[in-house]
């Protein structure tokens, strides 16, 4: 970098060191007074005339799941330099999926709100973004594709899996599992504890097909992250690589001024959508996927994503609609087993972050090998896509069932509602042995979405009441307003739009009323008549939830709902410009 501020300002894109000057009034002063404080870091000029590749840096001590962010944040910083960038590490909000209250999705937007802001005020060329536990990556994408400049994702890895007498366990499938045996009364609060040691095996983040392994697949899909680089485990030497190839890529997507909207085209979010059906992805995938397109002017089309669901079968033999695990998925070649499988589905024109084709990163991994966790299309898991979307005059915005992980005799269901207002009110009810409930019957739980709880929790894996469950009842049909964890499985209706706290159907089912499910017509009915609900919303009209100060009020005023990715209405882009998938 020259010594003298105006020898840098006279060019035409400013760049670097250069970039978003500080207002002080006066450019050149601002650019000194810059280059003065950085150099108290010891920094010399030549390495202050680089592309200055910044790295959001997710790395917390209540975030294990990023715990080896300091290692990846040392292998970016290594890749960026051997490809002749600076690299600049800067702190983020960190959201751990156990550690926030009232729950993750709550804070998804201020993360996003951070990341986008962070990268408008600090200079940098490109940005690296390293994220992995649920809310995180979608949290960036969203943050970095409103801020629109180069950038990509660099997912911190799964954990790997433990070992509990004998049996191999991951988080969090068989946390809920263990806990579920524990309510039956099926293990003691000795074993209860010894099986918390072995859930966890190392830092990174959930062994199964839950939310985090989904969102790097579809990062990956997306074309946001190097190839392979959904897969590796946290802790292995894979891992590091990708960062450090991460890196170095990150200086040349800077030099190219490849931004982001050149990879977040329809095609990269069709490819998204593919990939989570054929992974039994998690159903948050969706309502993050919807959040991301908002930011780009796209909408997502539920009609047209259940229609490709139909012709995608679920290929990925991975907890909770299989048996294996993320580190398995990896030893199996990862992402390009499953993309070479699923080609001929595919927008194999959509540009990657490489600057190449998602057809042409397809070709450069040649040929597979003998491997037993990623199905042919031919022989899959489930036949058709692992979420199906729902409608009916019970969610006449859209619900979702992620059907490759219930029970096939639930599917096609009715029964009578036992209702619970809100968690508060099932936490105090569902274990009551006076609650009148039988394995027929159909759980509703309200007030659970994005304004409800407020943050749209995930709560909608209603435990099945213990008189129940003590009695080997392992599955009912549930139905709430809420998301699941991408770990849960069940007959579990979820999404339902509009939510009850603002008035939608649900807000008025009552107890003893008569519900049909039937995912092969994709309906979610309540079987009483227009004119009855109409009354029922006369007579009790709904009060929509409101806050006094801060977030919490921005929150509930602006948050949209699950079709529209649980966004606030004001960060999504201006105008919609298309939909995605396309109903070709
Ligand atoms: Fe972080 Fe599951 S808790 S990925």
């Amino acid at each position: 970098m020259p010594d003298t501020p105006s020898e840098g300002l006279a060019r035409a894109e400013p760049a670097g060191m250069r970039k978003g000057l500080t207002s002080y009034g006066d450019q050149d002063f601002s650019l000194f007074l810059r280059k003065a404080f950085i150099k108290g870091a010891g920094y010399t000029d030549t390495a202050l005339d680089r592309p200055v590749i910044a790295i959001a840096d997710t790395g917390s001590d209540y975030n294990a799941c990023h715990g080896n962010a300091p290692q990846l944040v040392e292998a970016v910083k290594r890749g960026v330099m051997l490809a002749g960038g600076l690299p600049m590490a800067f702190p983020t909000i960190s959201i751990h999926e156990s550690f926030a209250a009232p729950t993750s999705m709550f804070l998804r937007n201020l993360m996003a709100i951070d990341t986008e802001e962070m990268i408008r005020a600090l200079p940098m060329d490109a940005v690296v973004l390293i994220g992995g536990c649920d809310k995180t990556v979608p949290a960036q994408l969203m943050g970095a594709a409103s801020a629109n400049i180069p950038a990509i994702q660099l997912i911190t890895g799964s954990m790997l899996t433990g070992s509990h007498r004998g049996e191999r366990v991951g988080a969090c499938t068989d946390c809920r599992r263990y806990w579920g045996r524990f309510r039956a009364g099926e293990i003691d609060a000795d074993e209860t504890a010894d099986v918390n040691n072995q859930l966890v095996a190392s830092v990174g983040t959930c062994s199964v097909m839950g939310t985090a392994s989904t969102m790097a697949c579809i990062a990956e899909a997306l074309g946001m992250t190097m190839p392979g680089g959904a897969s590796p485990p946290a802790v292995t030497a894979d891992r590091i690589r990708i960062a450090e190839q991460t890196g170095a890529q990150a200086v040349q997507i800077a030099r190219d001024k490849l931004t982001i909207d050149k990879v977040l085209r329809p095609a990269a979010f069709e490819n998204a959508m593919r990939v989570l059906l054929a992974i039994g992805g998690s159903t948050n995938g969706i309502v993050h996927l919807a959040a991301i397109a908002g930011r780009v002017g796209l909408e997502i089309d539920l009609q047209a994503l259940d229609r490709m669901g139909r012709e995608t079968p679920v290929l990925l033999d991975l907890k909770p609609s299989g048996q294996h695990y993320m580190e398995d998925f990896h030893k199996a070649g990862g992402m390009a087993t499953l993309l070479r499988e699923l080609k001929p589905l595919l927008r194999l024109e959509a540009l990657t972050i490489t600057g190449r084709t998602l057809g042409e990163e397809i070709e450069r991994t040649g040929p597979g090998f003998a491997q037993t966790v990623v199905r042919s299309v031919g022989n899959p898991i489930y036949c058709e896509g692992g979420i199906a979307v729902l409608w009916g005059n019970l969610a006449p915005g859209g619900a979702i069932i992620k059907q490759s992980a219930a029970d096939p005799g639930l599917m096609e269901h009715e029964g009578r509602a036992v209702v619970f207002e809100n968690v508060q009110d099932l936490a105090e009810r569902i274990d009551a042995d006076a609650l009148d409930v039988t394995p027929q019957d159909i759980l509703v739980l309200k007030n659970i979405g994005p304004k409800g709880a407020p943050g749209m929790p995930e709560a909608g894996y209603i435990p099945i009441p213990m008189k129940l469950a003590r009695v080997g009842v392992k599955d009912m049909v549930r139905v709430s307003d809420g998301r699941m964890s991408g770990t849960a499985f069940g007959t579990i209706v979820l999404h339902v739009t509009p939510e009850a706290a603002i008035g939608g159907p649900l807000a008025h089912v009552r107890n003893g009323d008569r519900i049909r499910l039937s995912v092969k017509n994709r309906e979610i009915a309540l079987l009483i008549s227009d004119e009855e609900v109409a009354r029922r919303a006369h007579d009790n009209p709904v009060v929509e939830p409101t806050a006094e100060r801060g977030y919490k009020k921005l929150f509930l005023q602006t948050v949209t709902q699950a079709d529209k990715g649980a966004d606030f209405d004001f960060m999504r882009a201006p105008q919609i410009i298309g939909k995605t998938p396309s109903s070709r």
